[in-house]
């Protein structure tokens, strides 16, 4: 009933949408960047990271640089801890050194990761699975308002990448290999999270990323190179997601770190003056250390290729301070900046227009005006959302008859595997640290590992017996469920067959080097002979994959699809995704029982060589994958 009504609330909000063109803010931005001096025009423009500013010497830097803008890196944590309070504190504690309201970005890609105790919505390819674009919309509202809780107003979401290639690390943010689907997916998260109403952002600015070509990228490499031979190919595949975003006003872009035909996007003037520019409003923000990384790639002087970034129209520049060859302080990039100016290579009409493309969207956020009211708290609860997006993204891939499981007839349920009670598993990447982190911290009740979930649904009268056999067990009484994950991983760790050397310094110790060998899944050998054990007294086995991407579960005797009695693939589900997969399997929630959810947008390899050759939208000959979009089971 409660999920009818906020289906009801977010259709009006999805349906009564008015755009919003920045362009409205311009006579009173111009008139505010006509009194600014060239150092606090630059200071607009300069993107660095809370990590950076205390590198430069703390807070006071906010002021000194006449900064415009700071961003939460992947792995930033208040000095007393990611705990609401600390973040509430140092945000509260950067606005007093800022000279000119401040936008604070995140990356709050699936929740306020960065929160201890957020609540963590699936990620991406969940919600794609999930195919319910009003979910989106309310996931999206409640993830700008616990940002805006944390005193910060800028979502670095929604990656409306197409992922072509299950090696990238990335796909997990990628909704769907669908472009129309990422097109309306793009759309409901935008306005859902920007809530615009009256030509004011009443909820947190949204960055869609990363323009454009992420996820088409040769064999998945993070941040590679796409090899175009069809323009027209490469827009349809790779385009539609910002036109959703587009169409919802999104009021920020970011641009991506890969290459087309060996071109950084970042200095790629044709594409952002082509299809970006003309369409859109608001502000284009280049990649952490994108420029920096740029230069690298094309082996240019840095202060020419930032030059060539601003002026293909790039507005603000994210800062790294993993190049100190080219600066080793915010102040220093900000000099490099101005002389760029000084000698003519980029004019002060362009740094004009950036910063008036800057604070047209503060005025819309509303940062300027002293009476702005807080974010209201959106419908419904948001636990309950949660829960509904991670049981309506579990795919069902097999059934022998097993689930609905009755847990009045069992006695005994048998867990196997390391991540039955970890929630970090569930969440993936980019929670609390950058590359997330297994294990069950930065949790409060309302976050369910499976094993947790499995004892809220079967009650005490049932015996849980978690990676070992009971003494006797038999068909009639026992089930084991098997849970198969990945190591939490994000950008570039994650991806597979990846040996860039330019990443070896951040490789360890986060996570392991992801080998092609690691997207086929294999029981480890005691799950196995305990499972042949199990499999002997016909007690049905059920297996429930934790993963950022479709992998081959299908190689041999004894893989794990073949030994299963039911297979649910159930991606990163998030912090309510044990309880979501205990309410799939005992029967609390059903599959496929609303029209198109629990089913995937991805296709599911047969083997190894397919992993990037599936694309769900392109035509002509493809392989036949073990199974195709839009399949799923109902139970
Ligand atoms: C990622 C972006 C992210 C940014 C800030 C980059 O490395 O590519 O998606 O928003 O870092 O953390």
């Amino acid at each position: 009933m409660f999920a009818r009504i906020l289906c009801l609330l977010s259709i009006i909000a999805l349906c009564g949408f008015a755009p919003l063109d920045y362009r409205i803010y311009a006579p009173e931005a111009k008139r505010i960047v006509e009194r600014m001096t060239l150092e606090e025009k630059i200071g607009q423009m300069t993107l660095p990271s809370i990590d950076m500013i205390y590198h430069d010497g703390g807070l006071s830097v906010i002021r000194q640089d006449k900064l415009g803008a700071v961003l939460a890196e992947g792995d930033t944590v208040p000095p007393q801890g990611p705990e609401l309070k600390n973040w509430q504190a140092l945000a509260e504690a950067m606005k007093k050194q800022a000279t000119f309201p401040l936008l604070l970005g995140t990356d709050a890609v699936h929740g306020n990761q960065h929160v201890a105790n957020a609540v963590i919505f699936p990620h991406n390819i969940g919600l794609g699975a999930a195919h319910d674009p009003e979910l989106i919309n309310a996931i999206a509202s409640w993830t700008a308002y616990d940002v805006e809780q944390s005193g910060f107003n800028w979502i670095f979401a929604p990656t409306v990448a197409a992922a072509h290639d299950y090696r990238w690390g990335r796909t997990y943010e990628s909704f769907a290999s669908d472009p129309a689907l990422i097109k309306q997916y793009a759309n409901a998260y935008v306005q859902g999270a920007q809530l615009i109403a009256n030509n004011r952002i009443t909820g947190a600015l949204t960055s869609t990323k990363h323009f454009i070509g992420d996820g088409n990228t040769d064999a998945g490499i993070d941040e590679g190179n796409d090899t175009v031979l069809n323009d027209e190919q490469f827009l349809k595949d790779n385009y539609p997601g910002y036109i959703g975003a587009f169409e919802a006003s999104t009021g920020n872009v970011m641009v991506s770190y890969s290459s087309i035909n060996g071109l950084p996007m970042s200095i790629n003037k044709k594409m952002l003056q082509k299809y970006l520019l003309p369409y859109f409003s608001g502000f284009v923000v280049s990649d952490y250390g994108a420029i920096e990384k740029a230069a690298i790639k094309v082996k240019r002087p840095y202060a020419k290729v930032l030059a060539d970034a601003i002026n293909s129209g790039i507005d603000m520049i994210m800062l790294t301070n993993e190049f100190p060859q080219l600066y080793t302080s915010i102040a220093q990039f900000q000099q490099i900046l101005l002389k760029d100016v000084e000698n003519g290579l980029i004019s002060k009409r362009r740094i004009d227009e950036a910063v008036v493309n800057i604070i047209q969207v503060k005025l819309a956020m509303g940062l300027l005006d002293k009476n702005n009211l807080p974010m209201s708290k959106p419908p419904g609860d948001e636990n309950q959302i949660a829960l509904q997006a991670a049981e309506e993204s579990l795919v069902l891939l097999k059934n022998n008859r097993v689930l609905p499981v009755d847990p009045n007839k069992l006695k005994q349920v048998i867990l196997l595997g390391d991540a039955v009670d970890d929630i970090g598993s569930q969440c993936g990447g980019w929670r609390i640290v950058w590359q997330g982190k297994k294990g069950n911290q930065y949790t409060d009740n309302r976050a369910t590992s499976i094993l947790m979930g499995i004892r809220n649904n079967v009650g005490n009268k049932v015996n849980i017996i978690v990676n070992d056999l009971p003494a006797s067990y038999t068909h009639h009484d026992t089930i084991a469920i098997v849970v198969l994950a990945e190591f939490p991983y994000a950008e570039y760790l994650g991806d597979v067959g990846n040996n860039n050397p330019l990443y070896n310094h951040i490789r360890n110790p986060y996570a392991p080097t992801f080998e092609p060998k690691d997207l086929v899944v294999h029981y480890d050998k005691t799950i196995e002979k305990r499972i042949q054990q199990l499999k002997a007294a016909g007690v049905p086995v059920i297996t429930v994959l934790l993963s950022g991407r479709p992998m081959v579960i299908s190689a041999g005797a004894t893989s794990p699809l073949r030994l299963s009695s039911a297979f649910i693939a159930a991606w990163l589900p998030g912090t309510t995704g044990g309880q979501a997969i205990a309410n799939a399997i005992f029967g609390q929630y059903h599959f496929r029982q609303i029209s198109q959810t629990n089913t995937l947008t991805f296709a599911w390899p047969a083997s190894m060589q397919q992993v990037g050759q599936l694309f769900c939208a392109r035509s002509g000959k493809k392989p036949k994958p073990l199974f195709d979009c839009g399949f799923g089971l109902s139970d």
